[in-house]
């Protein structure tokens, strides 16, 4: 029996994730969304490409949750982008709600399911969605640092003129400005990118990295990336419905790993079909160390907000 794959939120991110899956074609999916007749018309449209690209994998679209029950994975894309005039609170407050809402019924229908958050701000919302899940640790985990990495490495084979197949880095810390590239890690052919690049031109690609996600919202003017972002959250999905026990950067909740405890961050894993099979600690530097650090502290507070609002509403 082929697996199931829930996406709920079928705007640039879920949708594309979707297609991507489908092209696989060893998992079904089912992609939710609010919008009438949006995630039936797009499930409908991914549908028909099967018989021209040899995938019999099922894809359908709903606005409810009955068609999701056991799922062997659910990735949660849902919510708003920021609106002109919107703050980055009233922001985190609205996904916040949604993420709740939307965990709640996948959970629901599918409680033995392993739940990958995607929706942005990533690190705050995936710790709600464990919160209201009440799974364990290693089945609720977020998408960001694959997408980090990624961008990170196109950037590097591109200043050195080589193969991305042949770069390997690693992006720690939360997704946003505060991200921790660890150049120290980050090889060519396993060579050391600081055998090869100069000092300037690796503080260059680690900023253009940090800032990466906003260089696509300034080129396209309305909305934010999701062939890059699709592409890491189906490299992820991989890993789990193949059971590939790949070592993979993804957000997960550290329990006094890296120094940082009830929080999740973004560190090396292994990702298999149980989730999470474990967290890979590496020794950092006190440089590196100090900038995870300042990373948790920003989820925290991002934490607050959402823990104050929870209290004030309640
Ligand atoms: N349940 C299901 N779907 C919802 C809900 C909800 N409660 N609320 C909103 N949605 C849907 C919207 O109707 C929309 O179709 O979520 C979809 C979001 O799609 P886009 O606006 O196109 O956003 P997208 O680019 O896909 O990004 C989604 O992923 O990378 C992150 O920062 C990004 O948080 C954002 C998320």
């Amino acid at each position: 029996m082929r697996k199931k794959v829930t996406v709920v939120g079928a705007g640039n991110v879920g949708a594309t994730t979707a297609q991507r899956i489908h092209e696989l074609g060893y998992a079904d999916v089912v992609l939710v969304d609010v919008v009438e007749d949006l995630p039936q018309g797009k499930a409908l449209d991914m549908l028909e490409s099967g018989p021209v690209l040899g995938s019999d994998s099922q894809v359908i679209g709903t606005n409810g949750y009955e068609e999701t029950a056991n799922s062997d994975l659910a990735i949660i894309t849902a919510g708003i982008a920021r609106r002109p005039g919107m703050s980055r609170d009233d922001l985190l407050l609205t996904n916040m709600k949604i993420i709740g809402s939307v965990t709640q019924e996948v959970v629901k229908h599918s409680p033995n399911c392993i739940l990958m958050v995607v929706t942005n701000p990533l690190d705050a919302m995936v710790q709600h969605a464990f919160r209201v899940s009440g799974f364990p640790r290693h089945r609720v985990f977020g998408m960001a640092g694959v997408l980090d990495t990624s961008r990170f490495r196109t950037f590097i084979a591109q200043e050195l003129d080589v193969s991305v197949e042949d770069v390997q880095a690693y992006v720690l810390g939360s997704h946003g400005d505060d991200m921790v590239p660890l150049v120290r890690y980050t090889t060519v052919g396993g060579i050391p990118i600081t055998e090869l690049l100069s000092q300037d031109a690796i503080d260059r690609l680690v900023q253009r990295t940090r800032q990466g996600g906003g260089e696509i919202v300034a080129l396209l003017k309305a909305g934010s990336a999701y062939y890059a972002p699709s592409a890491a959250i189906t490299q992820m999905a991989e890993a789990v419905l193949l059971d590939k026990k790949r070592i993979l950067p993804c957000c997960v909740y550290l329990e006094g790993e890296y120094g940082i405890d009830g929080l999740y961050m973004g560190v090396p894993v292994k990702l298999g079909e149980k989730g999470i099979e474990e967290i890979i600690q590496i020794r950092l530097t006190e440089d590196e160390q100090t900038a995870l650090n300042k990373s948790a502290q920003n989820v925290r507070e991002l934490l607050e907000v959402m823990q104050n609002s929870a209290q004030s509403a309640g």
